[in-house]
């Protein structure tokens, strides 16, 4: 039941439990995500998922239901 999380543009795919808190997967991976309020406010943790859609990562986590996602950091010198 786990869910194969694939970091861009790095390259990375890792296995994740549903439920989990996409910070702790990005650590876990290896992939450093930007974060400031971590209360979904700043957005300096935004980043895009495969559909073109962005997530404020601090927030959330590995929906459930899902076989695979991809998080596309931003490659945004200023963060
Ligand atoms: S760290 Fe500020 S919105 Fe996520």
């Amino acid at each position: 039941m786990s869910v194969k999380i694939h970091f861009l543009p790095d390259n990375i795919t890792i296995e994740a439990e549903p439920g989990e808190p996409m910070l702790q997967v990005a650590e876990r991976a290896g992939v450093l995500i930007p974060t400031g309020c971590l209360m979904g406010s700043c957005h300096a943790c935004e980043v895009e998922l495969g559909d073109g859609s962005t997530i404020c990562a601090c927030i959330s986590s590995v929906p459930i239901g899902t076989k695979e996602l991809t998080i596309n950091l931003y490659d945004d010198p200023v963060w």
